[in-house]
């Protein structure tokens, strides 16, 4: 296994940037190398010297990526799950020692995503480990994310086992939901909230608006706290919202809305809610459009405090994993106090366990969620 010589590495984390590397003994992109610091080896990873992020660690000692060691670590990450159900992230990369891997489960159905080369070169593996241990009815490759292009990856969108059918019907919590794996967002549908929708659902009361729905996620948990309108700018993503609405016989109003746009209109019209919730995309990729993504924040947080009626409840939250706690917080409080309102902090969220942390990769807590109640 060729040799690649770090300057210092943070123990345990899973990344080596390129400008930690002393020197490499020349592997090839893609390839599995040895790392070592001192004379002490840090362990194994997927070296792309192409990448910011040189090396990813899959082991902490010298280990080859073997058919043997995918399969035992997609076992471990299922039998950390299978408590919840037959729908879950099966596999969130790093986090289950499969760095740039994502495997979502949507019953009988797997949806793989991968965002770094030497993963690329293996998927392969990964499909027969797939196979042998699930014995799915399709596979789907959903590998659409930008960071590919860091990678040098192409974008694929494809069947890769089996079939795969225009809709899969899920359910979480007892509530059933489509999900278009083919033509949604990220791989379907968002896990990562589930512990957050069940959290709103105990507390959302009144009139409830819905911001960035997307197939309906929060609007049909909490439909049966009060009156609900959910609204995005994806034609598609309510049309499927109205349809997991009516399979739960539930009814909900659904708007195509941009919702800055939408926001500000209810405002003028004089319309109040009870209960506001905000999960918007991720509004930066890179570092560099940090500011512009902070200040897409304040602006909807400072329009939902104002639309919220006394006592009402926001839920707020961020994907970016470029922002960070601190950062959101900040623009809460600046939101609220622009907003001239004062509020509560009655619970704070964070992604769903089937989305584990890693204590000492802090990459892995992207998402940041804060209940608030106006005061
Ligand atoms: C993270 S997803 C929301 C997931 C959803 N809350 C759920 O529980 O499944 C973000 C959504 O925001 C929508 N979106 C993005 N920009 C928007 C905008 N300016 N106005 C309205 N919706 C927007 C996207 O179409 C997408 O459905």
């Amino acid at each position: 296994m060729k040799k690649v010589i770090v300057r210092r590495h943070h123990p345990n984390h899973p990344w080596i940037f390129s400008n930690e590397i002393i020197k490499a003994e020349d592997p090839s992109p893609g390839e599995v190398v040895r790392v070592e610091e001192g004379k002490k080896v840090v362990g194994s990873g997927f070296y792309n010297p192409h990448s910011l992020i040189c090396v990813r660690l899959f082991a902490d000692k010298e280990e080859d990526f073997s058919k043997n060691l995918v399969f035992e670590r997609i076992k471990q990450a299922y039998n950390k799950r299978k408590d919840l159900g037959e729908s879950f992230r099966l596999v969130y990369s790093e986090s289950d020692g499969l760095p740039g891997l994502i495997i979502d489960k949507y019953n009988d159905y797997l949806v793989i995503e991968v965002n770094c080369l030497g993963m690329d070169k293996r998927k392969e593996l990964v499909v027969q480990a797939l196979i042998e241990l699930f014995n799915p009815a399709g596979i789907y490759e959903k590998s659409d994310e930008n960071l590919r292009k860091l990678e040098g990856l192409e974008i694929v969108n494809k069947k890769v086992y089996g079939e795969i059918p225009e809709l899969i019907e899920i359910e979480q919590d007892g509530i059933r939901f489509l999900v278009d794996i083919i033509n949604g967002q990220k791989t379907g549908f968002f896990f990562d909230q589930r512990e957050n929708r069940r959290k709103i659902t105990e507390i959302a009361r009144g009139e409830i608006l819905d911001c960035f729905c997307y197939t309906g996620g929060f609007s049909l948990y909490t439909a049966s706290k009060g009156n609900v309108l959910g609204i995005d700018s994806s034609e598609s993503a309510l049309e499927l919202a109205k349809r997991n609405a009516a399979l739960n016989n539930l009814k909900i109003d659904f708007e195509l809305m941009d919702v800055f746009k939408a926001l500000r209109k209810f405002y003028n019209e004089d319309r109040r809610f009870d209960t506001i919730i905000l999960d918007p995309p991720s509004f930066t990729k890179s570092k560099k459009k940090k500011a512009d993504a902070l200040r897409g924040y304040k602006e909807i947080n400072l329009m939902a405090m104002k639309l919220l009626n006394k006592d009402g409840v926001l839920f707020t939250s961020s994907c970016s994993y470029h922002i960070s706690d601190e950062e959101f917080l900040f623009t809460l409080r600046d939101s609220a106090k622009d907003a001239k309102a004062d509020f509560i902090i009655i619970h704070k969220g964070t992604q769903a366990k089937d989305h584990p942390v890693l204590l000492n990769f802090p990459e892995s807590n992207y998402l940041k969620a804060y209940f608030l109640q106006k005061v």
